[in-house]
C-alpha cells in the first residue's frame, strides 16, 4: 500500500532534481525538411530557462555531418517579422562523417518585439567559385522564457 504514494513522491523528486540540468530546447529546420549536409540531435541553451535579467545565453548545437565544411562560419541571429538581429558570427570547420558540436558561448540575448525565433545557420564560405556563402544547415528555436514556462501566472 505505502508503494502508491512512495511512487508519485519519488517520481516528483526525480522531475524537481532533473529537470534544471535539461537545457535542450526543441528547435525546427529552417527550411523545415532538413538538409543534405547532415543533421542535428539536439539544441542546449544555458540558462534554461531565460529569466527576465540574463543577458547572455550559451547555445550548443550538436548533430552528425555527412559532408565537410571547411571555410564555414556560424551565425546566430534573433529574427522577427521585420527585424533581423546578427548576434554572433564565427568561424567554424568540420569534417564530414564526424559528429559535431558547435559550442556559441555568451551570445547576447536579444528580446524583439512580436513573434521572433533565435536561429542559428551554418555557412560555408567557399562553395565552388561562388562568391555567396552558402547556407548548408539552419535551425530555429523559441527562446525558453520563464514566462513562456509559467503561463500567465
Ligand atoms: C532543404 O534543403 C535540402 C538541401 O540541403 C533540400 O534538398 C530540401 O529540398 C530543402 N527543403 C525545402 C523545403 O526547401
Ligand atoms: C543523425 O545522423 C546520424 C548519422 O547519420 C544518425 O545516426 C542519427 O540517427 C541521425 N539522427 C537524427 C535525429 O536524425
Ligand atoms: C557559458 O560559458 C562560459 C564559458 O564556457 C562559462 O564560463 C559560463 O559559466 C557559461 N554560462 C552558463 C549560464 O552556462
Ligand atoms: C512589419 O512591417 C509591416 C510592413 O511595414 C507591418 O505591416 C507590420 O505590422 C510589421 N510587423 C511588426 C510585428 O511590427
Amino acid at each position: 500500500m505505502a508503494i502508491s504514494y512512495v511512487q508519485p513522491l519519488l517520481l516528483l523528486l526525480g522531475s524537481l532534481f532533473f529537470l534544471p540540468a535539461l537545457r535542450a530546447v526543441n528547435f525546427k529546420y529552417c527550411n523545415k525538411s532538413g538538409y543534405d549536409f547532415g543533421n542535428v540531435t539536439h539544441v542546449n541553451i544555458s540558462p534554461n530557462p531565460v529569466g527576465p535579467d540574463v543577458g547572455e545565453l550559451n547555445i550548443t548545437v550538436i548533430g552528425y555531418a555527412k559532408e565537410s565544411i571547411h571555410t564555414g562560419s556560424i551565425e546566430v541571429y534573433a529574427k522577427s517579422e521585420n527585424i533581423t538581429d546578427l548576434l554572433r558570427k564565427q568561424p567554424c570547420t568540420i569534417e564530414s562523417g564526424t559528429k559535431f558540436v558547435l559550442p556559441l558561448s555568451e551570445v547576447p540575448k536579444d528580446i524583439l518585439e512580436g513573434d521572433y525565433k533565435y536561429v542559428v545557420s551554418l555557412l560555408d564560405e567557399k562553395v565552388g567559385d561562388s562568391k555567396e556563402a552558402k547556407v548548408r544547415m539552419c535551425v530555429d528555436f523559441d527562446l525558453p522564457t520563464s514566462s513562456s514556462t509559467l503561463s500567465s501566472a
